[in-house]
């Protein structure tokens, strides 16, 4: 008998802390209303995992059980048969209750704008694997095997991308999920620009490691006071003070150009932003492209749309403070 499961998992966006989150320190990071669906059917077939994800195209990819993580894996594939071997792996659940599965996922973003696709895409495989074969999971459970699957594909990571697709919501969030904790934020009002330049977050860790290890002093005193911006972040978000939380953005921003991840796009679409009236623009996520963010008041959004879209960036219109994975 064949059976089948459908979840879906937010997108993300970081708004404070990226880069220093990856060392111990904390970040903030929102859920975004545009979702990855994954359906899992299970049948009584061979021992396989079969993957379609048109998105990243992957077609009639096929893998038996026994043999997940090993040979070479397409790049589009890859959170996915880690997720599944790192499921089965976890014990949860008999080896011989798993046989044939087939994952088919689908997104309602581009895999370019540094949402976190393949985070989310770990998470659902994770969440509906538990479902499909009736195995409870608790979120902790559920963040704790899509990290390591982040972390046996890309090397590197602080998990909160993993985090947001998990619990949704806007998160503090401390590296590896020391702390998860949401943030009581009933709205945050962003204008959203893709700088049209796909960015890879491993290679920007490495630059910024690189820095680091030529001028530790310097990369460690913009890591604390990145820190300490985002504790400040997390008191305005709950007094509701927006121009401080703008502020706020500014001061990480510059500090991120001091670690040299902003690009003369992104800085043209911040200063845009600003000019338009935001009370504040930065970056969200690893730099080199990707996106920015602009704070806006309820009034303010077209013009820095535009403002946006004059700089040669693509505006994306998103709702922050998503649900986090859910069965559909
Ligand atoms: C990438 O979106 C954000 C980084 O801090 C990496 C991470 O936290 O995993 C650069």
């Amino acid at each position: 008998m064949q059976r089948t499961i459908s979840v879906s998992a937010p997108g993300k966006l970081m708004l404070y802390g990226e880069h220093a989150v990856v060392y111990g320190h904390p970040c903030i990071v929102t859920a975004v209303d545009q979702r990855l669906h994954l359906t899992v059917s299970q049948s009584a077939t061979r021992r396989e995992l079969s993957v379609d994800a048109p998105d990243v195209a992957v077609t009639g990819y096929k893998k038996p059980l026994e043999e997940l993580g090993k040979g070479v894996i397409p790049k589009g594939v890859r959170f996915v048969e880690y997720a599944v071997k790192n499921f089965i792996d976890s014990g949860r659940v008999l080896r011989s209750r798993i046989a044939g599965l087939h994952i088919i996922t689908k997104s309602e973003f581009a895999s370019t704008f540094g949402f976190g696709s393949s985070s989310a895409s770990a998470v659902c495989a994770v969440k509906a694997l538990s479902e499909v074969l009736e195995i409870h999971l608790s979120s902790k459970e559920i963040f704790e095997i899509s990290y390591k699957t982040v972390l046996d594909v890309q090397g590197k990571g602080s998990g909160f991308d993993v985090a947001s697709a998990v619990y949704g919501g806007t998160l503090y969030f401390v590296t590896g999920g020391k702390i998860i904790s949401p943030l009581a934020i009933s709205h945050l009002p962003l204008a959203i620009g893709y700088s049209g330049v796909k960015a890879d977050t491993v290679t920007l860790i490495n630059k910024v490691a690189a820095l680091s290890k030529e001028n530790p002093e310097l990369v460690n005193t913009i890591y604390t006071a990145i820190a300490e911006i985002v504790e400040k972040a997390k008191w305005a978000f709950e007094k509701e003070d927006f121009e401080e939380v703008g502020r706020l953005m500014n001061e990480n921003q510059a500090l991120l150009s001091k670690l040299e991840v902003s690009t003369e796009k992104l800085d043209a679409m911040i200063m845009g932003a600003r000019g338009a009236g935001a009370f504040g623009a930065k970056i969200s996520g690893a730099g080199g492209g990707d996106c920015m963010i602009a704070l806006h008041d309820a009034q303010g959004k077209p013009a820095i749309e535009n403002a946006i879209e004059k700089a040669g960036g693509e505006v994306i219109d998103v709702s922050t403070n998503a649900e986090g994975v859910r069965v559909e």
